[in-house]
């Protein structure tokens, strides 16, 4: 019996032997030389968190809520495309631990399944995120399709105007669409076990493709790289006109556009750098917060992602000023390593320490934790 999946690390590296080698390195990678990558998860260690003692924290409770939506823990999972690539039936799997969860799960516009059957099968715990597409007409489809099944909160991701420079990606050949060549077949070939279950997957379900374009009335298809430009401060105040529920914007981290985007009418901001997959040469996503906080004050959602690799993670963003935290990678590695149980294994860890390190921080409420759990709110200085 496969054990048990207690670290992120465990997790990333099974995922590394069974996944073909190009599809492992287009999720784990980033973009440029991958400092930022590495960065994201290393803020976190300069975080300290004081242990408070002499409380009573033996019943500890992780429900929190964010944007009208109770939640049964303070994370969720971040939007990302084709994630059938870690495991066949990826969305479905996700869909069904949201739902069983009670968190949120960001369905991307280029997800490997369509938004109407995710938000069915997460029991409506799904967010829509949408890409502003140079199709305007798909992007105007993709919304109405949103709203008619029942999403009521959409993520606008802003950080993606043009590609990065992925060096990964470029020397394995991984895109959309996919060029099979001889180097690619071999690497499948050498992932026999990844392979064959794709390929059983796709007799029943077809291949793994970008499900909301292939549904789309529009007939057109996806291309990595094309460019979302689209996406400017125009293209937000329409969709705030449009969109008469949540609208979230994703992929901010400059003060000064985050107070736009608040006097613009969005209801949340979300910090992210693309785990580090846009540009390189940003501040890790947890230096973002409490810049950001300061600018937008403490009335507007701050959601927050990148790099987040453990529970004692979560606290931190929390205790940094985020309201909510959403997991990448994380969740990916263990769909990649062990499928559905892979999944389930993360968010028990994540749930099991989150809940661990807010005791021990003599909290025992997700609203309790705030920036005077921090250590240098008690005169310590920051590690560095
Ligand atoms: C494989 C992969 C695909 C992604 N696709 C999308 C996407 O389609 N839309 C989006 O807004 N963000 C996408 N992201 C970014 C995630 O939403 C999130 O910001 C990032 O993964 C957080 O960092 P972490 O992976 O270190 O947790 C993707 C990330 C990965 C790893």
């Amino acid at each position: 019996m496969a054990s048990t999946l207690y670290t992120v690390e465990h997790a990333r590296r099974l995922a590394r032997s069974r996944l073909p080698r190009m599809m492992f390195d287009y999720i784990d990678g980033g973009s440029g030389d991958e400092r930022l990558y590495a960065e994201n998860t290393r803020a976190f260690e300069k975080i300290e968190l004081m242990p408070r003692v002499l409380t009573n924290v033996a019943d500890r409770d992780l429900s929190s809520h964010i944007l009208g939506m109770e939640t049964g823990l303070p994370f969720g999972i971040a939007p990302m495309g084709m994630c059938a690539i870690s495991t066949p039936g990826a969305d479905s799997i996700m869909a069904r631990e949201a739902a069983k969860r009670r968190i949120p799960l960001g369905v991307s516009t280029a997800a490997s399944a369509t938004l109407e059957s995710i938000i069915e099968q997460a029991d409506g715990y799904a967010w829509f995120q949408l890409y502003a597409d140079p199709a305007v007409e798909f992007v105007d489809e993709l919304v109405g399709r949103a709203e008619a099944s029942g999403y009521r909160v959409l993520v606008l991701t802003v950080d993606v105007p043009i590609s990065s420079f992925r060096i990964r990606d470029l020397q394995s050949g991984f895109g959309f669409p996919m060029k099979w060549g001889l180097r690619q077949l071999f690497d499948l070939a050498c992932h026999p076990r990844w392979s064959l279950a794709t390929l059983a997957h796709s007799l029943s379900h077809g291949m793994p493709q970008p499900m909301n374009y292939a549904t789309s009335s529009q007939g057109i298809s996806f291309v990595r790289g094309s460019s979302r430009a689209r996406a400017d401060w125009d293209f937000l105040h329409r969709l705030r006109d449009r969109w008469p529920h949540k609208l979230v914007v994703k992929g901010v981290q400059a003060p000064e556009d985050a107070v736009r985007i608040k006097a613009a009418g969005a209801d949340a901001l979300y910090v992210s750098n693309h785990g580090a997959r846009q540009m390189n040469a940003a501040p890790p996503a947890m230096t973002s917060i409490a810049p950001v906080r300061a600018a937008i004050g403490n009335d507007m959602p701050l959601i927050v992602d990148g790099g987040v690799r453990s529970g004692e993670h979560v606290i931190k963003a929390i205790a940094s000023g985020a309201d909510f935290v959403m997991i990448g990678r994380s969740a990916m590695f263990g769909l990649g390593a062990a499928g559905a149980t892979g999944l389930a294994d993360i968010l028990d860890s994540f749930a099991r320490e989150a809940s661990s390190v807010m005791g021990l921080a003599g909290k025992t409420k997700i609203g309790d934790i705030d920036t005077s759990c921090l250590a240098v709110a008690h005169g310590y200085s920051a590690g560095d």
